[in-house]
C-alpha cells in the first residue's frame, strides 16, 4: 500500500496547501491513504469542526495530534466522532484514542500517535507506550503499523526508531515544524526525524515573524499568530509497504506556485 504522510497543518495557508494538493497528490503518488497531524490546523492551535470536515473532504483519511490536540473546546466530541486521535501516551480516562485501526486495499493498518517527553506535557513515559501498543498490535497479527511520534527532541525521536524499527513499518516526527533531511528505511522501518510543517514557509514555524522575533528581544510574552499572507508550502513523505515493512520512501514538496517536485529520496540502510 501507499501511504502519504503530513505533518503539522499550520493554520489557513496550510488547509489551503492541503485542499489544492492532497487531490493531485493522491492522483500522482497514487497513494491508498493519507494521513496528517491536526493540531495547529485552526489558526495554529487545535482543530474546529468545520476545518476537520473541510481537511477530511480534500482527501485526508486519518489525523493524528499532540500537545495542541486541547485547544479548542469542541475536540473532545470530535475525537469520538471522527477519524482523529491524541496521543496514545495520555492517561487513562483522557477523551480519545491514541491509536486506529483501518482497512487499506484489503490489508489492516494501524495508526498510532505518541507524544513525546522533552518540552511536553507530562504524560505517560512514550517509550513504555510504544513499545506495549506495538506489541500487542504484533500479537493480534497486524503488521502494517505507522507513527506519529510528536516530540521536540531529535534525540527521542532516534531513540524511537532504534528501539522499534523491527515492529513499525513507519516512525514518522512532528512538532518541531522543520523538515529534516535524514529520511532512511532501517531495517525495513521508513524514519525521518521531522516531515516539516504545511503551511508558510516563510516566518517562524509557520507563525508570523514578529512575535517570536519581539519574544527573543524582549523576553516578554506574545502569542503566536498565523499570517494571512505568505509563501506557503506542503510537505508529504510518501511511504510504500509491503507485508509489514517499508519498501521506498520519498518526501514531495508543494509550492504555491504550483510547483510539485521529490525533494528528497529515503536512503536504504543495509544490516551491519
Ligand atoms: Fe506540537
Amino acid at each position: 500500500m501507499k501511504l502519504g504522510f503530513i505533518g503539522d497543518i499550520v493554520g489557513r495557508p496550510g488547509r489551503k496547501m492541503v485542499k489544492t494538493f492532497v487531490p493531485k497528490l493522491r492522483e500522482s503518488e497514487g497513494l491508498d491513504f493519507v494521513v496528517a497531524n491536526y493540531e495547529n490546523a485552526s489558526h495554529g492551535f487545535g482543530l474546529t469542526e468545520k476545518n476537520a470536515k473541510e481537511l477530511f473532504a480534500a482527501g485526508i483519511d486519518v489525523m493524528t495530534g499532540g500537545n495542541h490536540t486541547w485547544d479548542k473546546k469542541e475536540i473532545a466530541g470530535l475525537l469520538e466522532s471522527m477519524p482523529l486521535l491524541r496521543p496514545a501516551n495520555y492517561p487513562e480516562g483522557v477523551p480519545g484514542r491514541g491509536m486506529r485501526i483501518f482497512e487499506v486495499g484489503g490489508e489492516t493498518l494501524a495508526v498510532v500517535n505518541i507524544m513525546g517527553h522533552y518540552g511536553m506535557p507530562m504524560v505517560e513515559n512514550p517509550f513504555r507506550s510504544a513499545a506495549n501498543l506495538v506489541e500487542t498490535l504484533r500479537a493480534e497479527g497486524i503488521r502494517h503499523i505507522v507513527m506519529d511520534f510528536h516530540a521536540e527532541a531529535t534525540s527521542e525521536k532516534r531513540a524511537m526508531l532504534m528501539m522499534l524499527k523491527d515492529s513499525a513499518s513507519v516512525i514518522v516526527g512532528t512538532h518541531t515544524h522543520v523538515g529534516t533531511d535524514d529520511l532512511v528505511i532501517d531495517a525495513g522501518c521508513g524514519y525521518v526525524t521531522d516531515i516539516g510543517l504545511t503551511g508558510c514557509r516563510d516566518n517562524v514555524i509557520g507563525m508570523d515573524a514578529k512575535v517570536p522575533i519581539e519574544r527573543f528581544l524582549t523576553g516578554l510574552p506574545g502569542r503566536f499568530d498565523v499570517p494571512d499572507k505568505c509563501r506557503a508550502m506542503l510537505q508529504m513523505i510518501v511511504f510504500e509497504l509491503r507485508e509489514g515493512r517499508c519498501a521506498d520512501a520519498y518526501k514531495v514538496r508543494c509550492y504555491d506556485d504550483g510547483k510539485m517536485e521529490v525533494s528528497l529520496k529515503a536512503r536504504v540502510e543495509e544490516a551491519v
